[in-house]
């Protein structure tokens, strides 16, 4: 989708500008995971909520760049040898193999610290800037993110239930993924009706992505999906894929498409690209 290819362009952009070059290590880590590729997906879905809701995407453009500050961290933590044991990211040596555990450690840490600082920086209100921080610490934290990542160590080698899976992936996954809907919506000062259907439309795809993400991880090739396929299996982790298989997490990722798509009626045609995205996600191969 050339629309989706302007967003990323426009990201990339901003973010090469976020970090400096050669000023240390921790610098060249953090520019190492902010700028090697990646979908872009979260900052595509706050510039495109913001749009659709009315706002400039020009000014949401420091919130998209922020939720991919702290999904980056995110990846760099997720890898470590204390996690999920990685050595590979976005086809690449993971960045603690790049440049260590301990400055991975730190680039992580700076990545978080950066998000916020770029929430503030945006050429908005102060209300706005606010409510930002509000809606990217929560996701991100123990009752977001960080608390998805518990649960999901805490749920390896155990048989979960579907209640106690979902709940993991909402957290996980889903919280940064409606965090970034939400931002658009906050950029743009969207009305509560809107930000309700963005609500309904990020927990289905976040949830719907999990389980892309889970099935890719069993049926993927190393090579195309650029981390470690059958990492799951190798850590016991509690997944879709041992919860459901491959055919039924399938179905279950379709169907939660379907009640995003439904949700986007209050945009009109407005609402196309993201009706696309939700499917396109749903087809992806990495
Ligand atoms: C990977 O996210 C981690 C999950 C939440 C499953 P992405 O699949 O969006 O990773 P990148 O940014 O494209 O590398
Ligand atoms: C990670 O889930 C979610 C994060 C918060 C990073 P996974 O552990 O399944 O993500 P990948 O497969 O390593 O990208
Ligand atoms: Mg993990
Ligand atoms: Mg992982
Ligand atoms: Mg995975």
């Amino acid at each position: 989708m050339k629309k989706f290819e302007d967003y990323v362009l426009l990201v990339n952009n901003a973010l090469n500008k976020s970090v400096p070059e050669n000023k240390s290590v921790v610098c060249d880590a953090m520019r190492y995971s902010l700028l090697s590729g990646g979908k872009r997906i979260r900052s595509v879905l706050a510039l495109e909520f913001c749009r659709v809701c009315g706002g400039d995407i020009y000014a949401a453009l420091p919130f998209a760049c922020a939720v991919e500050m702290v999904h980056a961290y995110s990846l760099i933590h997720d890898d470590l040898p204390c996690m999920d044991d990685d050595d590979l990211r976005r086809g690449n040596p993971s960045c603690h193999v790049k440049f260590g555990e301990a400055f991975a450690l730190l680039a992580g840490d700076a990545l978080l610290t950066l998000a916020f600082e770029t929430i503030m920086n945006a050429p908005l209100s102060a209300e706005i800037k606010v409510e930002a921080c509000r809606i990217l610490s929560s996701a991100a934290g123990f009752e977001g993110m960080i608390g998805g990542q518990e649960l999901d160590l805490l749920n390896e080698n155990k048989d979960v239930d579907a209640k106690e899976l979902k709940k993991a992936d909402l957290l996980k996954t889903g919280a940064l993924i409606k965090a970034s809907c939400l931002l658009g919506c906050a950029a743009a000062g969207a009305s509560n009706q809107m930000r309700g259907a963005a609500s309904v439309y990020a927990e289905s795809i976040g949830l719907a992505f999990q389980i892309v993400d889970d099935i890719l991880d069993a049926t993927g090739d190393t090579e195309s999906l650029g981390k470690p396929a059958g990492s799951d299996k190798a850590k016991g982790k509690a997944t879709y894929i041992t919860l459901l298989g491959q055919k039924q997490s399938k179905e279950l990722s379709e169907e939660l498409t379907q009640t995003a798509l439904s949700s986007l009626k209050i945009f009109g045609g407005e609402g196309y690209f993201l009706r696309e995205l939700a499917l396109n996600l749903l087809s992806r191969t990495n």
